[in-house]
C-alpha cells in the first residue's frame, strides 16, 4: 500500500467478471488498477490498456507489483493462485464459487490464516446498500423468528459454450448459480443440516437444474437455480411475524418489501451504483486497511457453510467433475 493508502489492486483472469470489477473501481476510492496478468496475453493486455494498468507476462511478477489480488479465473483454478497469492503475502479477494468443494475451500482458508492475509470471497449481496438497510431495518423492528428462505434463479438463454457448461472448470447451475442461494439460505438460517435435492443432467453432464429442500439450525431454506429454465426472481424471507420479499433480481437487490402480521408494510428502495461488484470491494478495501484477515460479514465460516450446501446436492445428483479424485 502506498503511503497514501491507495490500493493497488491485481487481477487475475481478465474476462467478462473481470471487467465488470475494473469498471466498478471507478467507484471505490483509494484504489487503482495496478496490472492484469491472464494466461492468454492478449486478453490480459485488452483488460490492462483502457485502465492504464500494466498487463504482465508471469502472475508472480504480478504478485511482487500489487497489494490486493482479486481471482476471476474460472472456480477450478481459484485455489492455486489464491495459495500462490498468499505464500507471496498478498491478500485475496476471490470471485464466487472460492472452490468448487469444501475440500478445496479448506486449503485456500488454512493458507489464508497461515500466512495471516485477508481472504474473502466475492459474494456481493450483503454488500449492497439494500442489502445492509435490510438487515439493520430487520434489526430494529424484526419479523419474529425466521425460518424459511425461499429462492432461485435460473437462466434459460446460457449459450452453449458458456464456461456454466464445462465439467473441466466445475461448472453447473449449482456452482454458478445457486451458491447465491446457498449464501440467502445460511445467512438467515444458519448451517444446513440435510440437504435433499432433485434436478437434471445435461449432455455435458453439469447439473442445468437443481432444486434443494434444506434443513438448516434456524428452519429450512427451498432454492432452486438452473441454466435451462427462465425464472429469474424475487426471494422470500419469512418469519413468526412477517415477511421480507426481495424484489427480483434478489442478488442484486434494489428493493425490498417488509409486511408485519399488524398489518404495517414498509418498502425499502436503495438503488446501487457502479455494477455492484464496488460494494464488496470496498469493504475488503476497508478490511485490508484496518489490518482484518477475515470478514465479518462474508466469513470463512459462511464460505464453508455455502459450499457444503452444493456438494451435498452435487452428491444427491451425482455430478461428479474429473478432477475431483477425492
Ligand atoms: N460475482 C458475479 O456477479 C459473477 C458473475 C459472473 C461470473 N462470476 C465468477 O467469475 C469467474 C469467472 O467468470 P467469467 O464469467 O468472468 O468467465 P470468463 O468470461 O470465461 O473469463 C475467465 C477468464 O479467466 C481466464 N482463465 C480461466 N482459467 C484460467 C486459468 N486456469 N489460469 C489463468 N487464467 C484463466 C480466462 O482465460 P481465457 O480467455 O484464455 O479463457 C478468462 O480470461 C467464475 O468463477 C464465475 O463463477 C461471478
Amino acid at each position: 500500500m502506498g503511503n497514501d493508502n491507495t490500493i493497488r489492486w491485481g487481477i487475475v483472469g481478465a474476462g467478462r467478471i473481470a471487467r465488470r470489477f475494473a469498471d466498478g473501481l471507478a467507484h471505490v476510492p483509494g484504489t487503482v488498477l495496478a496490472g492484469v496478468w491472464s494466461r492468454r496475453a492478449e486478453s490480459a493486455g485488452a483488460l490492462a490498456a483502457p485502465f492504464g494498468a500494466r498487463a504482465f507476462e508471469h502472475f508472480d511478477a504480478l504478485l511482487g507489483e500489487v497489494d490486493a489480488v482479486y481471482i476471476a479465473t474460472h472456480q477450478d483454478s481459484h485455489p492455486e493462485y489464491a495459495l500462490r497469492a498468499f505464500a507471496a503475502g498478498k491478500p485475496v479477494l476471490c470471485e464466487k464459487p472460492a472452490a468448487v468443494n469444501a475440500r478445496a475451500l479448506q486449503t485456500m482458508i488454512d493458507a489464508a490464516r497461515a500466512s495471516k492475509r485477508l481472504f474473502m470471497e466475492a459474494m456481493k449481496p450483503p454488500f449492497y446498500p439494500l442489502y445492509t438497510q435490510l438487515r439493520a431495518h430487520l434489526a430494529a423492528d424484526p419479523i419474529g423468528d425466521i425460518g424459511l428462505v425461499r429462492a432461485g434463479c435460473s437462466i434459460a438463454n446460457v449459450p452453449a459454450t458458456h464456461p456454466s457448461f464445462s465439467m473441466d472448470i466445475g461448472g453447473g447451475a449449482l456452482l454458478d448459480i445457486g451458491i447465491y442461494e446457498a449464501f440467502l439460505a445460511v445467512d438467515w438460517l444458519g448451517e444446513a443440516l440435510d440437504v435433499q435435492t432433485i434436478g437434471r443432467i445435461g449432455a455435458t453432464g453439469v447439473d442445468t437444474f437443481a432444486s434443494l429442500n434444506v434443513r438448516h439450525e434456524r428452519g429450512i431454506s427451498q432454492l432452486f437455480c438452473g441454466l435451462d429454465l427462465q425464472g429469474r426472481g424475487d426471494a422470500l424471507i419469512a418469519g413468526t411475524g412477517g415477511t421480507v420479499t426481495i424484489h427480483e433480481n434478489w442478488w442484486n437487490p434494489a428493493r425490498a418489501t417488509i409486511m408485519y402480521l399488524d398489518g404495517r408494510k414498509v418498502e425499502l428502495d436503495a438503488p446501487f451504483e457502479g455494477g455492484g461488484l464496488n460494494y464488496e470491494t470496498a469493504h475488503f478495501c476497508e478490511l485490508l486497511r484496518a489490518g482484518a484477515i477475515e470478514s465479518p460479514v462474508m466469513s470463512h465460516a459462511t464460505s464453508m457453510r455455502m459450499i457444503a450446501i452444493t456438494d451435498a446436492a452435487r452428491r444427491d445428483l451425482g455430478v461428479r467433475f474429473p478432477f475431483e479424485t477425492e
